[in-house]
């Protein structure tokens, strides 16, 4: 036999020259690292719907950033976990100086200094009683405008503390824009803004709600400002606002279950492109690895190599620092 099928058995033959003829390689480069940082607790806790992934203390935050550095991961993005006590309607620890995040985020930039890009969340469903991304009008509903002018001092609170990225992940339309307004008003030049711009609402952020502690009342969700997931041309839409009112780097959110709409944005602009493994998609992944019936980090590598041959040029996942061991 001499056709065609020959050849592409010849480039499988031996590790070796798979290697060298792969078209995606997924490197600790790709990775972004999510870490929790809780207010006021001694010890780190486990988060019991995330295997292995902990709320931090300030102490242990700082060990993990520095760890991560040294097995080379580039970036890291923080989500503060206030005390319960001091959620209030507006959100105000997420700007507040002393408020985790700045806090942490202080820390982390005086861990690493510029060995790591430091992102910032930004969005105010971990500092709200009602556990909205945004302020509320008296019907109840997300006030869209209203919220733009606290994300903008989410912002400034966020790049005085040292973030190199602040990554608004409200959803509310024109938050680019006021935050790049506020962050130039206030001498952040430097200070990038990563978009979540195609965040659907979606089943798989279930466990992230236990990470950070949010229940939204009355057992509302964010269907009325995240994306729907049945639709990708709507993505587009929503990149395209973004970029224009300046996001320096945009995210689709999740990542496996919208691989169609990360190759059509990455198609479309030349901005880099994030994607988001979420929450549901790493406990999944752990929850049946704990019943024996797949290989976690087989099925971890195979996914985001998936995630970064549909074209996602950076991968914020909780499996970083296990795939920066394993690569
Ligand atoms: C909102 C936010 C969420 C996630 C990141 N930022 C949750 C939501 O929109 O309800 C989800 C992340 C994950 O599931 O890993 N601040």
């Amino acid at each position: 036999m001499s056709f065609p099928a020959r050849r592409l058995r010849r480039l499988r033959r031996t590790p070796a020259m798979r290697r060298l003829v792969a078209e995606t390689r997924l490197s600790v480069d790709d990775l972004v690292a999510p870490l929790f940082v809780r207010q006021g607790i001694a010890e780190p806790v486990p988060i019991a719907s995330m295997p292995g992934v902990v709320q931090h203390t300030r102490e242990s935050l700082r060990k993990e950033v520095r760890a991560l550095a040294d097995l080379g991961v580039p970036g890291v993005i923080l989500f503060g976990v206030p005390d319960p006590a001091t959620k209030d309607d507006e959100g105000s620890q997420a700007w507040a100086a002393d408020g985790i995040a700045q806090v942490a985020l202080r820390d982390v930039r005086d861990e690493v200094g510029d060995q790591m890009v430091v992102m910032a969340d930004l969005c105010l469903d971990e500092y709200t009683a009602h556990g909205h991304c945004g302020l509320l009008t008296p019907a109840g509903e997300v006030d869209n405008d209203a919220t733009l002018d606290r994300y903008a001092r989410v912002a400034v609170a966020q790049a005085q503390a040292g973030a190199d990225v602040v990554a608004p992940s409200g959803m509310m339309d024109g938050q680019v824009a006021a935050i790049r307004r506020a962050l130039d008003g206030a001498g952040h030049h430097p200070t990038a803004i990563l978009a979540y711009a195609a965040k659907y609402a979606s089943a798989y952020y279930g466990p992230f709600r236990d990470a950070v502690d949010v229940r939204i009342a009355g057992g509302g969700d964010r269907a009325a400002y995240q994306q729907d997931f049945r639709n990708a041309r709507e993505a587009l839409a929503e990149v395209a606002l973004d970029v224009d009112e300046g996001a320096d780097m945009v995210m689709v959110k999740p990542a496996v279950a919208y691989l169609d709409v990360i190759a059509a944005v990455r198609a479309r602009f030349d901005v880099p492109v994030a994607a988001y493994h979420v929450s549901g998609e790493y406990s999944m992944i752990k929850a049946a690895a704990e019943r024996g019936w797949v290989d976690a980090t087989a099925v971890a590598i195979e996914q985001l190599t998936a995630v970064k041959r549909a074209g996602a040029d950076l991968i914020l996942t909780y499996f970083a620092s296990e795939l920066a061991h394993a690569l």
